[in-house]
């Protein structure tokens, strides 16, 4: 494996990813919906919020370890749930979850995965947390509820914000279609993708793991497209949660949450935590960013529930600013993905790495020691340069 030290940033695994894995695919976990305004404002607004410079502290003995789901983390990052992870990398799911693993953080499986729940729990040791669509097929999502118990999944994330799919140009460009069309264009395009290519070879599974061989109606990859395009749940209601928190019997954090009211809504049905969250800008385009809403939403229900949020998080700056503003937790969707396409396992790794070190730097430049002393006072406010438009 080749040096990743040289890679310093989330950019810069992000420009190597871009070079080695093919377009459809690394397009597809890169893009946002329609004109891609809230998948841009997720970083942008970030780029606003300026930190508090503090002088002169004993910046001796810095703790970046805290908990998410009262599960003692490393640093307040886990990694977000992403579909198709496996085709950024042979086995993405497995070598994603292992580095979060080592690194001591959640890594956390998309329904929508490559690899299997039980081929996740096999390559690892310790619990992941496992993110549910729900589907119309409800006898198909209790077995999958079970599956993840099984696997010892200590955390069920539910989505709520996909129950119909925001529109990617990129995909509809690239004629994305689960699972990969094999075009000649594409097969051309792997010749000067061969890494890629080669580690392809030795994946344990070319379509949806959680899905294939698991509904009957789904019993090859033109029938398990098919399948999938109509699954997602029309009628999903906050009154699922109940039944899935029974089913599961452990702790259901409930993501895509971006307005208040939703978040007392979540809390009031049974939510154990909620993501804020508009799906890495993939949903809604037009939806304000997540760190511009997070406040109001600590604000509502703070005090009865666990705020976790994702959705533009590049940077250790950007998790220390989302918590200071109220996050108890962050997670990494594309980070992550970059780190696996330019590197695979190590790749990730590199990834945590680098936001360890970014928030390490910064919270001492910020003169604080404990990440759990961050708060809205490391945030720099100035009225007179509000009121200039900054
Ligand atoms: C699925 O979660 C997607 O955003 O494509």
């Amino acid at each position: 494996m080749a040096n990743l030290d040289k890679y310093l940033t989330i950019e810069d695994l992000m420009k190597a990813a871009r070079r080695r894995v093919p377009k459809m695919f690394f397009d597809y976990a890169d893009s946002g919906a329609y004109t891609e305004s809230t998948y841009r404002e997720n970083t942008t607004d970030f780029e606003k919020i300026k930190l508090r410079q503090r002088v002169a502290v004993n910046l001796e003995n810095r703790n970046l370890a805290t908990t998410m789901m009262g599960q003692p983390v490393s640093m307040p990052v886990a990694i977000a749930p992403v579909g198709s992870t496996g085709m950024q990398s042979a086995n993405g799911e497995i070598k994603a979850a292992r580095a979060a693993e080592a690194f001591g953080i959640p890594f956390t499986l998309s329904t929508m995965s490559i690899c299997s729940i039980e081929q996740v729990a096999e390559g690892t040791t310790q619990p992941f947390w496992f993110q549910l669509y729900v589907m119309r097929d409800r006898a198909f999502i209790e077995r999958l509820i079970d599956r993840a118990k099984a696997a010892k999944c200590s955390v069920l994330v539910l989505t709520m914000d996909l129950q119909i799919l925001g529109q990617r140009h990129k995909d509809i460009r690239n004629g994305l279609k689960a699972p990969p069309p094999i075009t000649p264009k594409f097969l051309l395009e792997l010749a000067t993708k061969p890494a890629w290519a080669f580690g392809m070879l030795q994946s344990k599974s070319y379509t949806f793991g959680n899905i294939a061989g698991h509904v009957s109606e789904a019993v090859d990859l033109s029938s398990l497209s098919k399948w999938t395009a109509t699954q997602f749940d029309l009628t999903l209601n906050w009154k699922d949660i109940a039944w899935i928190k029974k089913r599961f019997g452990g702790p259901v954090v409930v993501k895509g949450i971006l307005d208040p009211e939703d978040a007392r809504l979540a809390v009031e049905h049974g939510a154990d935590g909620i993501i804020v969250s508009n799906h890495g800008g993939r949903q809604l385009d037009g939806a304000p960013s997540s760190i511009r809403v997070l406040p109001e939403i600590v604000d509502a229900v703070g005090d009865k529930t666990e705020v976790l949020m994702d959705s533009g998080i590049r940077s250790g700056q950007d998790v220390l600013k989302a918590l200071a503003l109220g996050a108890k937790g962050t997670f990494v969707g594309r980070a992550m993905n970059y780190g696996l396409g330019a590197g695979g396992e190590a790749g990730v790794t590199r990834a945590l790495q680098i936001i360890n070190k970014e928030m390490d730097t910064t919270m001492a430049l910020m003169g604080e020691r404990d990440i759990h002393h961050i708060g809205p006072h490391n945030i720099y406010s100035n009225e007179l340069l509000k009121r200039q438009g900054y």
